[in-house]
């Protein structure tokens, strides 16, 4: 009898922990920008993640999923409180952001502390998948360095010898040039100058006069968002884009070229996503995304479609209990990401090892040139998992 209620417990136990699994909804904390310069690059990862979700019957590891929002507003001050609140206050089971690299990394830090688990649909701070990196956090887009570095070895390529580099000064400018400069330099080409303004002023004009007064064979950038459209604006009305060849990281041109209207025509730009890739998924992906959105897609979108898709290989392989790091993490170092951008495997730092394409802007779009670098891994300087 004893053994008979024991056993009935037991499973009692069982059923209750496998019912709390499947049938609690999974909560997902969005935390992304709403406002600010990086608005319409949060609400593109939304969409992204959503349709992906929505593909796949509103569930992800066999759990429905429910949405949790926070607009992070990029402002690295407040990610803690921000982050906090979700874990603790909203209880989300799974925590997906953000744009901006500053307040992305004190939500690696967040995760890394608390084991929540964690997916990064953009920023690409290199400390999230370098010091911070952890088996709970997973990155679907890319180190700041990954563009950089390809850029660095396509203008050393076009020869290249003296640049002037411009940014805002935040670890998404600072990485992006050091990654630029790590390959220019390495094939005989110097940075003269690296001119930098606070996150996210605008106030171009002092700096491209400085950049007129240098007289460099050309410029590499990180601009990205509302200032992207305002800085490539600002560059070809001070008579710039003619004389100073501008380049820079896709971010430049993507989901900005429109309301650039017309001032990026013919600019380059390296990145691990392009316009009309020979893809199958991407096409797919785009029909799709412009079918719910009304809107074409941009890499954005493809980030968020991605987040999704590394959570519901990680949670099919636990049946939605995100508890099993470790087990979570095994599933997702195994697969193979069927991206729109092209497939790809995330690094034992949980970075995507990716093509980054050179691409030149045409009308509204970026098409593919040619790859600037094939399955190009991030060092992950740091990183001791
Ligand atoms: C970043 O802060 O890491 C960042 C922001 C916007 C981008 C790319 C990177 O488009």
């Amino acid at each position: 009898m004893k053994l008979f209620r024991a056993t009935l417990l037991a499973a009692a136990v069982l059923c209750a922990t496998s019912a709390h699994a499947d049938d609690k909804p999974l909560k997902v904390g969005l935390m992304l920008p709403a406002t600010g310069t990086y608005a319409t690059l949060g609400t593109a990862i939304e969409n992204g993640f959503k349709l992906y979700v929505d593909e796949n019957g509103g569930q992800l590891g066999g759990r429905k999923v429910e949405y949790v929002k926070v607009d992070d507003e990029s402002d690295p001050a407040k990610a803690t409180d921000n982050v906090n609140k979700l874990i603790k206050g909203d209880k989300v089971d799974v925590l997906v952001g953000t744009v901006h690299s500053g307040v992305a990394a004190a939500m690696a830090k967040t995760a890394k502390d608390t084991g929540t688990l964690l997916v990064v649909p953009n920023a690409g701070a290199d400390a999230i998948t370098g010091p911070l990196c952890a088996p709970n956090i997973f990155r679907t887009s890319f180190t700041n360095w990954q563009p950089g570095y390809a850029m660095g070895e396509v203008m050393a390529e076009k020869g290249y010898k003296k640049v002037v580099t411009i940014t805002w000064k935040y670890a998404a400018g600072d990485e992006s040039v050091n990654g630029f400069k790590e390959a220019f330099e390495k094939s005989g080409g110097e940075v003269v100058k690296q001119l930098n303004l606070p996150f996210p002023n605008v106030e171009f004009q002092a700096l491209l006069t400085e950049i007129a007064a240098t007289k460099p064979d050309a410029v590499y950038t990180f601009f990205a968002g509302a200032g992207a459209v305002k800085f490539v604006k600002d560059y070809k009305a001070a008579g710039l884009m003619d004389s100073i060849p501008l380049y820079g990281a896709g971010f430049l041109t993507d989901g900005t070229l429109k309301a650039q209207g017309g001032a990026g025509e013919g600019l380059m730009t390296t990145l691990h996503y392009a316009d009309e890739l020979d893809v199958p998924k991407d096409k797919a992906f785009r029909e799709a995304y412009s079918k719910a959105y009304s809107t074409p897609p941009d890499v954005y979108a493809v980030q968020g479609y991605d987040a999704a898709q590394v959570l519901k290989i990680g949670l099919d392989a636990v049946k939605g209990d995100v508890s099993k790091t470790a087990d979570i993490a095994a599933a997702v170092e195994a697969a193979e990401i069927d991206s729109p951008r092209g497939k790809f495997t995330l690094s034992k730092a949980h970075n995507p090892v990716q093509d980054i394409y050179l691409r030149e802007a045409k009308g509204e779009k970026n098409p593919m040139v040619s790859v600037a670098s094939k399955a190009l891994a991030d060092p992950a300087k740091g990183c001791r998992m």
